[in-house]
Formats: C-alpha cells, sequence, structure tokens
C-alpha cells in the first residue's frame, strides 16, 4: 500500500521543532503553509546503476536527519530510477520512525519522456521505446513532441503523475513541476505554448481536486533567465494569469525552481519579469505573485564549489569549504526560499548540513558581494 498523507503545516512544523536548539534561525522558512528547509536535496546527477540507487537512498535519509525536509526529483533522472530512490529514503525513514510523511516536502517533475532504469540502445532502440511505452498505448502521439523528447499534453501528465506516484510509492506528490517547459517554446508560437500551458494547468488543478498533488509549478533551466524577448522567456506575470484561468483565485501554480549560484545570478540581478507595467527581477515578481522561488544548481553542478575568491568567502562568513560558501549564497538570497543541492554522498550531505546550524549571511554582509573587490 502506497505511504499515505502529504506534507502539511503540522508536520513541517513538527519537524522544525526537532531542532530547536540546534538548527539556526531562519534555516526553516513558512511557506505556502509549510517550513521549508533552506536546503532542500537533488537527485539529478549520477550513473544509472543500484550502487547510486543505493548512496541517494542514504544519502536523502542522512539529510532529513540533518535538517533538510525538501526532496527535488523528476520522472526522468537516472531514468526513472532517482524517484525510486526518494521512494526508498521515505521507506526507510518513516519505517524507522525517523520522519513521518507529513514532515517531507516531496517534489518531481513531468515532461521529458523518461526511459525506464537504462536508456534503450540507439535511435532505433529509442524510437522503438517511445511507440510501445507512450503512443501505441495512446497517452502520447509524435505530433505532441516538442524536440523529439518532450510532452505536457493533459493525458501525458496524467499518465506521469501515475507513474511519479507509482516510482515513489505515494499516495500524494507535494510538488509537482512542469520541467523545463520552455523546451516547447523551440518549436511553437507563444499563443500555442499558452494554451498548451493553460490546458497542462488544467489537468494539474484536476489532479490536485484528486488528491494526487498538492501544488503545481514550472522547474526551468533557461525561461527565467532570459531577456524578455528571447524565444524561450517566461513572464511568471502571464502564468500565473493562466493558472487563475485554469483554478480559479486558489489555484495551485505556488512554487518555480530555476538555477541560482555564484555564476547564475539573474533572478537576482536580471530585471526581466513585466510585473503591472514595469520590470522587475524573477525574485520580485514571485514575491509579488505569491510563489515561492527554489533554486537549483546551487553548486553549478560542482563548477562554483571551487576556487571562491577571498572577498565573497568573507561577506559569506569564511566558512570551512567553498561547497559550503556556494551554498551559504544562494540561501542567503533574499527571496530563495530553498536551495537544491544534488548530494549522492553521504560526506556530502554532511558537509553541506553544517549550514543549518549557520544562520544566513545578514543583508549588509550580503549585500557586500555586490560591491567591488577591496571597495
Ligand atoms: N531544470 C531543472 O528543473 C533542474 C535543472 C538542474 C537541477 N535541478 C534540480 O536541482 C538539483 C541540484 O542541481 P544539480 O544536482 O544539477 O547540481 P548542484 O547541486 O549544483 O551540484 C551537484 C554536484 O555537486 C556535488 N557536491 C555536492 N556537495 C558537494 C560538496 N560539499 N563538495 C563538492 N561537491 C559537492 C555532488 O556530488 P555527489 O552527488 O557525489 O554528492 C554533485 O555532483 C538537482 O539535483 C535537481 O534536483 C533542476
Amino acid at each position: 500500500m502506497p505511504l499515505q498523507g502529504f506534507a502539511t503545516t503540522e508536520g513541517t512544523a513538527r519537524y522544525r521543532e526537532r531542532f530547536v536548539g540546534s538548527a539556526a534561525e531562519n534555516h526553516f522558512r513558512f511557506e505556502q503553509d509549510l517550513w521549508l528547509s533552506s536546503i532542500g536535496v537533488g537527485t539529478y546527477l549520477g550513473g544509472y546503476d543500484e550502487e547510486t540507487d543505493r548512496a541517494y537512498a542514504d544519502a536523502l535519509a542522512r539529510a532529513t536527519e540533518l535538517g533538510a525536509n525538501v526532496f527535488d526529483t523528476a520522472a526522468n533522472y537516472r531514468f526513472q530510477r532517482s524517484e525510486r530512490s526518494v521512494g526508498e529514503a521515505l521507506r526507510q525513514l518513516t519505517g524507522a520512525r525517523a520522519a513521518a510523511r507529513d514532515e517531507i516536502v516531496v517534489c518531481t517533475k513531468g515532461g521529458y519522456l523518461p526511459f525506464d532504469s537504462e536508456p534503450p540502445k540507439g535511435a532505433e532502440g529509442v524510437r522503438a521505446y517511445v511507440e510501445e511505452t507512450f503512443v501505441r498505448p495512446g497517452i502520447i502521439e509524435f505530433a505532441d513532441l516538442a524536440a523529439g523528447s518532450h510532452c505536457m499534453t493533459p493525458r501525458y501528465l496524467s499518465h506521469q503523475i501515475a507513474q511519479s506516484l507509482r516510482n515513489m510509492d505515494l499516495e500524494t506528490i507535494d510538488v509537482y513541476y512542469l520541467h523545463n517547459p520552455e523546451t516547447q517554446l523551440s518549436v511553437v508560437t507563444r499563443a500555442e505554448f499558452d494554451a498548451r500551458l493553460r490546458a497542462a494547468f488544467e489537468q494539474l488543478e484536476r489532479e490536485r481536486a484528486e488528491g494526487r498533488i498538492r501544488a503545481y509549478g514550472v522547474a526551468t533551466w533557461n525561461g527565467f533567465r532570459m531577456q524578455p524577448e528571447a524565444r524561450e522567456h517566461h513572464p511568471l506575470e502571464r502564468m500565473t494569469e493562466l493558472a487563475r484561468e485554469a483554478g480559479g483565485e486558489r489555484h495551485g501554480f505556488r512554487f518555480v525552481q530555476l538555477p541560482f549560484n555564484l555564476a547564475m545570478p539573474e533572478a537576482l540581478l536580471l530585471d526581466n519579469q513585466p510585473y503591472e507595467g514595469a520590470r522587475v527581477s524573477l525574485l520580485e515578481a514571485a514575491k509579488a505573485l505569491g510563489v515561492t522561488v527554489v533554486a537549483s544548481a546551487s553548486l553549478l553542478q560542482g563548477q562554483v564549489a571551487r576556487d571562491i575568491p577571498e572577498h565573497i568567502s568573507a561577506a559569506l562568513g569564511s566558512l570551512s569549504s567553498d561547497a559550503q560558501t556556494a551554498v551559504q549564497f544562494v540561501r542567503s538570497t533574499p527571496g530563495i526560499t530553498t536551495a537544491l543541492v544534488g548530494m549522492s554522498r553521504r560526506a556530502h550531505v554532511e558537509e553541506n548540513l553544517q549550514l543549518a546550524r549557520v544562520a544566513p549571511a545578514a543583508t549588509d554582509d550580503y549585500s557586500r558581494l555586490f560591491t567591488q573587490e577591496g571597495e
């Protein structure tokens, strides 16, 4: 029987209570009636083998012990294996009564056609897999695909949500993201994209009504970081309008995810979002629109976890490693609720979660990052 329930105000508050006295003030943030940790665990990278499956399950369980209650995955991560590792971690945690289902915020994504456990062999194998798994059973038509691999039709999303629930052995997903919807913009017009997005949101509202998901959003790579004129640009204000059309004032479009790290600070610094006739940053627009922002790639896949200049480390509290400094930057950014860090290694979990005991950088110190070195 699948694990019942979902993250709740009461459950996440109970989780937070366990860290009173050890976690720093503001390690947990109250958003969308939930207490979310400022560091969450991502599950994107790594091989498609049993050793990595076990390593992720162990890392997620260890992170939960150390103060991280946000899990992020996607159907296609490691060919569905990461979702299954999330399921295994939740089984271990709840089985040992180390955590309860209502304490953990489980987030996954759909959009990319996922393979199953391993990739098929060659282009012929891929086509045969897509045909057998999705086309012949009537879940998609080849014409629904953007860039040969991305789909967000209502029928497909419904199928993917059911599959993610099975993979994680859950009754309910807390946050369901459309994965990189900007992929569609490379092939369809803006008007067609909006129609597809509205239809997707309508489906996600139905999934909410039926208790399979609690909230939804978009997890992007380029969409929120581009200039408004760019073809792949996502205007958040328009997206929330579409969600309102789909679900009324109490719609469930409450989360967005985008990369944010020392080398990709656009969400804070680029005024690319139309909002009430002005242009503001994504973080400002999200705040005004009641949308919670989650940062992905907090370490730029490890690349910003080294060689951080001294003045940046100093402003962020002279922490014991560059990885910690990079994560501290993200979790200290006003408007970012959770910094996702991909961690399949227990040692990385233990290093990064030392930050749960450290307060995010104070506003004045954080502002010093944006003055010239030595100024
Ligand atoms: N478009 C999207 O929706 C999107 C795109 C990218 C990412 N995401 C989400 O965001 C999460 C985070 O991004 P990411 O995993 O791509 O990249 P990341 O968090 O920037 O970096 C993860 C990499 O850093 C390593 N690492 C972790 N802690 C470290 C430490 N203390 N010292 C040195 N290396 C360390 C990890 O190694 P180990 O695994 O060996 O521990 C892994 O190789 C993803 O897992 C995913 O959930 C979403």
